[in-house]
Order: structure tokens, then C-alpha cells, then sequence
């Protein structure tokens, strides 16, 4: 069963940092050429260093993606970026939906689904991020608000990209939080997801989890055939902690 590791780095690391990342990286997980067919890493950067770090992991295993895209190819929309730049770079994965781009800056189940659409049209690998709040969950709307998410976000997508598409589940009360969801609460929402993705649209789609992964707690997580790995914000910082993740999942594929 192949795992799934996605280093999320938001707006962190400079270059000297992402030099030292890969040195400790390095160091404690072995490329091994069977490897590659059990796990799967990729880093999301920063705009502005995808350019540094692909030549900097060329000819390694780990993909170098983005963490977000604008629905638009071009035209006079300042500041915002083009997934055909990212094409231009030789991206191939964007992270969409991140719970801090649907809060801190906004965007809604329109421009998301807008996202995802052009996304899958040019052809990206997609990390689809949803989840509930604490309110959402005290309140008994987990599977509410996951299955609302799915359902707004693939709306109009082409059925043959649904293979472009990984989910990540993260619960925003555990995003940066240090309070990871327990193997239980994490396996009803993957399987939740899995189940309604092969009901509404007869595909069986991959999810990971995410949201304060550490290597304290990933074995009670990634054990599980329904969680196929994670994406990792905090505990991707550090080349050598995120190496040890890497490792772990190994232990289960
Ligand atoms: P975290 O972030 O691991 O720091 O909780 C996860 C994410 O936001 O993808």
C-alpha cells in the first residue's frame, strides 16, 4: 500500500534553510529504489523559492509543488499567480482549499471549486484540503461540512481527472494546534470521505490526513490503509523530522 508524504512549508524557510533541510534529510532517509514504489514525497514551497528548490532536489525523489494557484491562466490580476507560470517551472502538484486560504484569506466554496476545475484542465496533481472547525465538529457537522466541501469543489470537474485529485483531510482545530485527531475520529472522516467519494462520483480516492502530524503520533495515523499519508506543516520544517516521517510511513506500505 503506497504512502503519500506532502511537506507543506507555507511561508517559511529561506534558501540557506532549505539547503540545511535537504542535508538533514538526507542523512536519515536513504533513497532506496524501492522506495519509490511505496512512498511518494513532494514539498510545497513558497512561491518565490519553487524555482531554487526543484535544482536543488533534481535528480532525487522528492517533487517540488506549490502551494496554491489562481483560477485565471493570465491577464490583470496583480500579485496573483498563474498556474501557467507553475507550468513554466516544471510544477506539476498544487496544493487547493487549504484551510488558511479559505480563512485568513478568504476564498469560498466558489472560487476553490473555480481553482480546482482549472487545476485538474491543465493537468496538476491536486492536494484537496477540507475539514471542520471545532465549532463545526462540537456541533455534530463534520460529515456535514467534509461532504459539503466535496460536493462544492468537484462540481463540474472532468470524472476521467478524479486520479489528479488527492484529499487531505485536516481538521482546523488540529492545524498548527499540537492536538492531532485520534485514530478513531481521523478513520470515521477518512472513511466518510472515501465512502461518499465512491458513492457520488465511483472512484476511490486517496486521503491523507493532516494537522500536528508529529513522529510521536503518525504510527497511530498512517497505520491505517484508509489514511494514505500526510500533509505536514509544522513537523515538515526540519529535514530530519520530516525524514523520520517519511520513515515511518514506510513501516506500513
Ligand atoms: P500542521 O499543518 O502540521 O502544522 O498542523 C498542517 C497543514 O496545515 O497542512
Amino acid at each position: 500500500m503506497k504512502k503519500f508524504l506532502f511537506a507543506n512549508w507555507k511561508m517559511n524557510l529561506l534558501k540557506k534553510d532549505i539547503i540545511e533541510w535537504k542535508r538533514k534529510f538526507f542523512k536519515i532517509y536513504k533513497e532506496i529504489e524501492k522506495n519509490k514504489e511505496n512512498v511518494e514525497i513532494k514539498i510545497f514551497v513558497p512561491f518565490t523559492h519553487i524555482f531554487y528548490a526543484k535544482k536543488l532536489f533534481s535528480g532525487t525523489e522528492i517533487e517540488i509543488g506549490a502551494q496554491d494557484m489562481f483560477y485565471k491562466e493570465k491577464g490583470a490580476y496583480t500579485g496573483a499567480v498563474s498556474p501557467l507560470h507553475l507550468k513554466d517551472l516544471g510544477v506539476k502538484s498544487v496544493i487547493i482549499g487549504h484551510s488558511e486560504r479559505r480563512r485568513i484569506f478568504k476564498e469560498d466554496e466558489e472560487i476553490i471549486q473555480k481553482k480546482l476545475k482549472k487545476a485538474l484542465e491543465l493537468d496538476f496533481d491536486v492536494v484537496f484540503c477540507i475539514g471542520e472547525t471545532l465549532e463545526e465538529r462540537e456541533r455534530g457537522e463534520t460529515e456535514r461540512v467534509i461532504e459539503n466541501q466535496i460536493l462544492s469543489g468537484f462540481k463540474d470537474i472532468d470524472k476521467q481527472k478524479l486520479n489528479k485529485i488527492k484529499i487531505a483531510y485536516e481538521p482546523v482545530w488540529a492545524i498548527g494546534t499540537g492536538k492531532v485527531a485520534t485514530s478513531e475520529q481521523a478513520l470515521s472522516a477518512h472513511r466518510f470521505i472515501i465512502n461518499l467519494v465512491k458513492e457520488k462520483f465511483d472512484y476511490e480516492i486517496k486521503v491523507l490526513y493532516g494537522g500536528s502530524i508529529s513522529p510521536e503520533n503518525f504510527d497511530s495515523l498512517v497505520c491505517f490503509e484508509e489514511i494514505s499519508g500526510g500533509l505536514v506543516g509544522g513537523a515538515s520544517l526540519s529535514g530530519d523530522i520530516f525524514a523520520r516521517l517519511v520513515n515511518i510511513a514506510l513501516k506500513y506500505t
